[in-house]
């Protein structure tokens, strides 16, 4: 895609943003309708369902033609990566929104023929805009993001998903205890951001294409690396273990996974 017509299209979506970052606060304080999917501690509320259909319109309503991954289920069935497809999670971290009306994330990305064009993570409470893509470059609320430093497992923070660490999936304890110390934030995109702002090394979490859709682009177009837990090549439309990391911490994991 052409950096004009990506401009456009970045100026239209943080329109979106704006207006569904302001009707989530406005709902911020009303007794929330919340449900479970596949366990108790998998829950989906009336936000997350209002939020995705809110964007939902505005993507169709921009560009009638697309197709829509959507978490909720109201976009399209999404089996190709071929031609544009928009990825939108509406609510990241819906545990935090209902336990602590805090650290969750709206994400939307879009992908040209399997290609990642622009990704948008935007942390709700603290409003930090992580925007932008390898043609567009990186910005943190408007601001090129600072060069994110190489460094080492051993030298930094690391942000894991509890599972993981309770069952010791991939050695994850060890990963741990090699680190400066493990976080467990409980959204992806408040984990993404922080690496990519440089707070953590990495991320390790099981992830689904909405969790992973625009990190993916904004980590990959700083230099930072995200494959699959075993070092292979991310699709865009698989769920599985993710590894996000600077180059360094990268290596030291792989070779912890490996043992
Ligand atoms: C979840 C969060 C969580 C991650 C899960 C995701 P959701 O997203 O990002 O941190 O560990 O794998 O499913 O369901 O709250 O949008
Ligand atoms: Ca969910
Ligand atoms: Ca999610
Ligand atoms: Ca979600």
């Amino acid at each position: 895609m052409e950096i004009s017509e990506l401009e456009k299209i970045d100026k239209t979506v943080k329109g979106w943003l704006r207006e569904s970052r302001d009707n989530v606060l406005r709902s911020i304080d009303t007794r929330l309708t919340v449900n479970t999917k596949s366990s108790r501690r998998d829950l989906v509320t009336n936000i997350d369902k209002q939020n995705e259909k809110f964007i939902v319109s505005k993507i169709r309503e921009f560009e009638p033609d697309a197709k829509i991954l959507g978490e909720e289920g109201f976009g399209d069935r999404v089996d190709s990566t071929q031609g544009r497809v928009w990825i939108v999670d509406p609510i990241d971290g819906t545990m935090n929104f209902v336990k602590q009306r805090n650290h969750f994330a709206i994400m939307i990305a879009l992908y040209q023929d399997g290609i990642g064009e622009l990704g948008y993570i935007l942390d709700v409470i603290g409003n930090h805009l992580l925007s932008g893509g390898p043609k567009l470059g990186v910005f943190d609320n408007g601001h090129p993001l600072d060069k994110v430093a190489d460094t080492a497992l051993k030298d930094g923070l690391i942000g894991l998903s509890g599972p993981m660490v309770l069952n010791n999936d991939f050695n994850m304890v060890e990963i741990a205890e090699k680190s400066l110390g493990m976080r467990i934030y409980g959204s992806a995109g408040i984990d993404i951001i922080s690496v990519l702002r440089g707070e953590l090394v990495g991320y390790i979490s099981y992830l689904k294409p909405w969790d992973f859709g625009a990190g993916k682009i904004l980590a990959e177009a700083v230099g930072l690396k995200i494959t699959t837990i075993d070092g292979k090549q991310l699709g865009m439309l698989s769920s599985t273990a993710v590894l996000l990391a600077t180059r360094n911490a990268h290596r030291d994991v792989l070779t912890i996974v490996g043992k």
